[in-house]
């Protein structure tokens, strides 16, 4: 049986059975299975034919439904996120809450916000507010760390896969940023083109070089502090004299990652190229202070107690498992986590936004035209006519122009509002769209008017190695 991740445990080099199931960033085109594996497979889950899509091989997809049932359980990949379907064949939300038991992270609760609200004295974000920062993973050791006056930084990244970044994409980025702001500490920032040219069997690698320096863009516009950022491309730095403390953290994880880890955890098999393997050991030494000695300095001891926080979706999550892992066995310290949901796909609130799907997505360089197109096709929670949709009122669970607003729209009350109009059949659902597409047109048109004056000059400096400045400066040297 393929090998998947147990996601019960963060034990990942323990290669458990299919029935724990497997989330992540990327798993091998189902035609490079085995046939005897497709065919046991197929039974229980669906299988993509299409190159360069994993199979939706997931946790949560693989327990049997009756045969009469048109229920479907949820399917939960990096590239194939659905929440499945109810008896009656209507789609369902994605299920975070069994999502966090799955996976063996912890939620965030009412006490966690109101600690976040306490150490940074701002209320919290909407984000947080509305529970799409969800779950975590020793996110109160850091905070207990930071009480008693010990910093931590922040470190994120993108996988630079297409010219233009969608706008889920800012969902961590924008929680990133916020967290920035509220604990004044320095951000690393990864782009990842390695990562994309080793696993797309179309792009080149300096098409990857070419879009990791687009996207930098598109994440500058975000409102990231220069004092503060460091944003990297791997093919550049990790090859560049200042790239050299990092390297040797790159090799130290690669030596204690073994190829039964890798498959275990992201359920590649032999015909994943070795580059496919050894990457993971990337992604992970970024989580360490030592890989960055022109910010944080050069007493490696010292500097290797600075607790990094990583804020992602949860697909990325398999990585960070892996490195929790070894990074002990390294004698340093494992990253803490914060994951955040999907944004939903337009085609319905059971699947994310992708860029590989491009009708799935409404990317940051959209016209206000296509926005409109785009959300006035969205799949809506509506019912089939004015008269039933008055007497039972819309779904908003499902609705994908509602589902946008929670995430875009500031406004607590006004979101509520809408809700309660909408759900008692006051509000129809061309109402609903046309007050979706003008948020998201104005999210999108302040990013474009930000993007703008992001130029080429301001990418360079982010991109320069240097000693960043913060209030909390964790300058360790003295220890
Ligand atoms: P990538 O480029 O796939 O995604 C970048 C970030 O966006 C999140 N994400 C989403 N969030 C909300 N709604 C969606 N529909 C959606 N789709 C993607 C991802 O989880 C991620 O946080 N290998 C990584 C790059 C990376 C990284 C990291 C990311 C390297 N180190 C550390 C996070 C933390 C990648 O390709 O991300
Ligand atoms: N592995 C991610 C992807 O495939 C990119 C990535 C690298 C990332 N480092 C990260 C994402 C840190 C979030 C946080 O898309």
């Amino acid at each position: 049986m393929v090998d998947t991740i147990n996601v019960r445990s963060e034990k990942t080099h323990t290669a458990s059975s299919a029935s724990q199931g497997t989330i992540t960033p990327h798993t091998r085109p189902s035609n490079c299975l085995p046939s005897f594996v497709r065919s046991i497979m197929s039974s229980v889950v669906e299988i993509s034919d299409e190159p360069g899509q994993p199979p939706a091989l997931s946790a949560l997809s693989l327990a049997q439904t009756s045969k009469d049932s048109k229920a479907k359980e949820q399917v939960i990949t990096p590239f194939d996120v659905s929440g499945g379907v109810d008896e009656q064949g209507k789609p369902v939300a994605i299920d975070y809450d069994k999502l966090i038991d799955r996976f063996g992270s912890q939620r965030i609760d009412k006490a966690i916000l109101a600690r976040f609200e306490r150490l940074t004295g701002k209320p919290p974000h909407r984000l947080l507010r509305r529970g799409m920062v969800f779950s975590h993973r020793d996110l109160n050791l850091v905070l207990d760390k930071y009480e008693k006056g010990v910093p931590f930084f922040l470190y994120t990244g993108r996988g630079p896969s297409s010219n233009s970044m969608h706008v889920g994409h800012t969902i961590p980025f924008e929680f990133t940023k916020y967290l920035q702001d509220a604990f004044d500490v320095p951000l690393v920032i990864m782009l990842t083109d390695d990562e994309k040219f080793l696993h797309s069997p179309k792009l080149s690698l300096q098409e990857c070089r070419r879009f990791a320096l687009e996207n930098a863009l598109d994440i500058i516009a975000v409102g990231f502090d220069v004092k503060k950022t460091f944003i990297f491309a791997d093919t550049e730095f990790i090859y560049s004299d200042h790239g050299a403390a990092f390297g040797f953290n790159i090799l130290e994880m690669a030596k204690k990652t073994t190829n039964n880890q890798i498959k275990g955890t992201f359920g590649f098999n032999d015909t994943n190229n070795i580059g496919e393997f050894a990457f993971p050991a990337i992604q992970s030494a970024t989580s360490f202070a030592s890989s960055f000695p022109f910010i944080f300095g050069h007493n490696t001891k010292a500097v290797n107690k600075i607790p990094c926080l990583i804020p992602c979706a949860i697909d990325q999550d398999p990585y960070f498992r892996q490195c929790r892992d070894n990074a002990p066995r390294l004698g340093l310290m494992k990253p803490a986590l914060i994951h955040t949901v999907f944004l939903p796909s337009l085609r319905g609130s059971e699947s994310k936004m992708s860029a590989s799907d491009t009708d799935s997505s409404i990317f940051l360089n959209d016209t206000d035209n296509q926005i409109k197109k785009k959300v006035g096709k969205a799949f809506s929670g509506g019912q089939d006519t004015r008269e039933e949709h008055e007497r039972l009122g819309g779904r908003t669970a499902v609705d994908v122009p509602f589902q946008y607003l929670t995430f875009f729209l500031e406004d607590d009350e006004r979101l509520e509002h809408i809700r309660q109009q909408y759900e008692s059949g006051k509000m129809q659902s061309g109402e609903m769209k046309a007050t979706a597409i003008k948020e998201l047109q104005a999210y999108v048109a302040a990013f474009r008017e930000r993007r703008k004056a992001v130029t080429p000059e301001i990418r360079e400096e982010f991109m320069r190695p240097r000693q960043l400045i913060f209030k909390s400066m964790p300058l360790v040297e003295e220890q």
